[in-house]
């Protein structure tokens, strides 16, 4: 989602790191850029509708600035266009900002009321007005934010210029990520890091309700009183940032083809031996585990409910952040909330886990990115170690989520005594086998490819399963949707009959997966049935399975449940990318969607 960067310098050009500070910053999706700086004394505001490269195209070669502050916008509040692109200038104020202002429209009609005409349809420019206004009146930029602070409602982090202080850049944060890099001579401002890891490793972070003042060697931090805090200066650990696409056309093929590498890194701390399985939280003092999260991180939550229930007997709840987060959820102390994030900044994950923090209930993160808002929130944090994850659509990510919940779920299961040690040094053993295992799905590329010639041209396409078949099946038809744009549906394979089989015709791919032998028969009784309507079927199966009747059958080794997602997965993933491939989409980058979904 939008992206924020500043900086202000003693010597240093500042355009160039504003530039690249976005650029770093576009995997997370846009649609619009913009940039304001000082030059000569004079506020300059350069915004276009379109990519970073436009933006760069726009600015006249050898400009220079000391102090300036940079955005790239995915639409919230108006379409996109050149003046919905941010910065925002009202009167002496000008601003970019991610995040909603909720309250936008009650604030647009006070200040139409006192005089102020807005140009946009942007709820920032709005705040940028109020801004204005409280400036005016107070005459003193303190006031003006911690009023601005307590009339606004809704998520920011906020950036703004002022023009009686052409040195400074003042920052405002509200359930918005928002760091500030420290330099030598220059500081740094951006709404997550690899967007100064060019130039800095060091760092604050501002927590909510706090507002900074920047100049190029000085930072100050207040409260929403005005006191002043002492802030622990970070310092960045992660390593891969500067991931390239080495030799793959896109991201999303590399990060599927590192995926045994990424499972590996993240579960090798507990599977060598029984004792490296204990190293895992213990369980075992709570009668339910809930799990809370979206999109992709939430079928990988569904991965963990079937393994839990199945074989910890432990009762375990699935729920998307945007429900939990406005409904009931029957907390006690008995109550685990796993939240699982690739990107650690999703707004809904976090307001849903902020929630279970205020009713004082243990919580437990799933987290690819370190220091994250989320990691930050949780009571203990488990990292998964994916590395960077630029393409949009969440491949590594998730197979990493997946592989360290079956690893957490096998330790309660050790722990219960629900297994023979015997049966879990075996399933460990195949962990520790995982790339021997993944080797050949990886490395059937031909077989994808050719179900994408059969599939790209179709508008709707159906994935099926039982069990953990139907949690695979929802993982892949999102994958295929996303990057494709072709409609596709997931149904558990016996609610078929109940409404959705009257959308199958001749032609209709349809996509499942029978990893289960008590009941794959069932799921290939639904197959037949939707065969005999004229379905073209593609089956995932550790099965023999000899039948000419399936388009295609991709045979997979067997191993055991735990590890069976993520023998499925890949095959899903690569049909997916094939296809989006053949129909010509900017599969890093599919439209209308972001990265890190920072807003509700
Ligand atoms: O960063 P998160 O894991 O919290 O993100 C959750 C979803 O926004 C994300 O998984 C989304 O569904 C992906 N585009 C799926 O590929």
């Amino acid at each position: 989602m939008s992206g924020i960067v500043g900086s202000v310098s003693a010597k240093t050009n500042i355009i160039p790191i504003l530039l690249n500070g976005l650029k770093s910053l576009e995997y997370r999706g846009y649609d619009s850029a913009g940039l304001s700086y000082i030059k000569d004394g004079k506020l300059i505001i350069n915004k276009v509708k379109g990519r970073v490269k436009d933006l760069e195209n726009n600015i006249e070669k050898g400009t220079y600035s000391n102090i300036g502050i940079a955005h790239t916008r995915w639409a919230t509040h108006g379409k996109v266009n050149e003046t919905n692109a941010h910065p925002h200038q009202v009167g002496k104020i000008t601003i970019v900002h991610n995040g909603i202002i909720e309250n936008c429209n009650k604030l647009k009609h006070k200040l139409e009321d006192k005089g102020y005409i807005f140009k946009s349809e942007s709820d920032t420019e709005i705040a940028s007005g109020l801004l204005d206004y409280y400036y005016k009146k107070y005459q003193n930029i303190d006031k003006t934010i911690q009023k601005f602070i307590k009339k606004v409602d809704g998520s920011y982090a906020i950036c703004m210029l002022v023009q009686d202080y052409p040195d400074t850049i003042y920052v405002i944060k509200k359930d918005s990520p928002l760091i500030i890099g420290k330099g030598q001579d220059v500081n740094y401002i951006a709404s997550d890091v690899p967007a100064i890891l060019k130039y800095t490793k060091k760092y604050y972070i501002l927590e909510d309700y706090e507002y900074g003042k920047i100049t190029n060697n000085d930072i100050t931090i207040y409260d929403k009183e005005g006191n002043i805090i002492n802030k622990e200066l970070k310092e960045y650990q992660g390593s891969d940032l500067t991931s390239d696409k080495g030799i793959y056309e896109h991201y999303m093929l590399k990060e599927i083809m590192e995926q045994s590498t990424t499972i590996r890194q993240t579960i090798n701390p507990y599977i060598n031996t029984l004792e490296d399985l204990l190293k895992l939280p213990d369980l075992t003092k709570y009668t339910r585990i809930d799990i809370i999260a979206c999109g992709t991180a939430m079928h990988a939550g569904l991965v963990a409910k079937y393994l839990f229930e199945e074989y910890t007997n432990t009762k375990c709840e699935v729920f998307l952040a945007s429900e939990y987060r406005y409904q009931n959820n029957f907390l006690t102390e008995k109550v685990l909330s796993i939240f699982i994030s690739q990107s650690g900044e999703t707004a809904d994950t976090l307001a849903a886990l902020k929630k279970v923090k205020e009713a004082k209930c243990d919580t437990l993160g799933i987290v690819n990115v370190k220091e994250s808002s989320i990691a930050r929130a949780l009571n203990k944090v488990l990292y998964t170690e994916a590395g960077t994850e630029i393409a949009v659509a969440s491949t590594k990510a998730y197979t990493a989520q997946v592989a360290l919940l079956s690893v957490l779920a096998l330790s309660h299961a050790y722990r219960k005594q629900i297994f023979k040690e015997e049966k879990i040094l075996k399933i460990l053993n195949e962990f520790k086998n995982i790339d021997s295992i993944l080797k050949p799905i990886l490395e059937n590329t031909k077989t994808y490819e050719k179900i994408a010639t059969e599939i790209y041209t179709q508008h709707d396409v159906f994935y099926i399963g039982r069990g953990l078949d139907y949690a695979l099946a929802m993982e892949g038809s999102l994958k295929l949707k996303e990057i494709s744009y072709i409609h596709s549906e997931a149904y558990a394979a016996g609610e078929l009959k109940h409404g959705t089989i009257s959308l199958i015709t001749k032609d209709t791919p349809v996509f499942s997966s029978a990893t289960n032998k008590h009941i794959n028969a069932k799921t290939i009784s639904n197959l037949k049935e939707v065969i005999s309507r004229g379905a073209n079927c593609y089956l995932i199966t550790d099965e023999d399975i000899k039948d000419d009747s399936f388009k295609q059958i991709i045979k997979i080794q067997k191993v055991s449940m735990f590890l069976k997602p993520l023998l499925v997965m890949i095959p899903y993933q690569l049909i997916a990318y094939y296809t989006a491939k053949l129909k010509g989409c900017d599969i890093d980058k599919p439209r209308n969607l972001a990265k890190s979904v920072t807003v509700e």
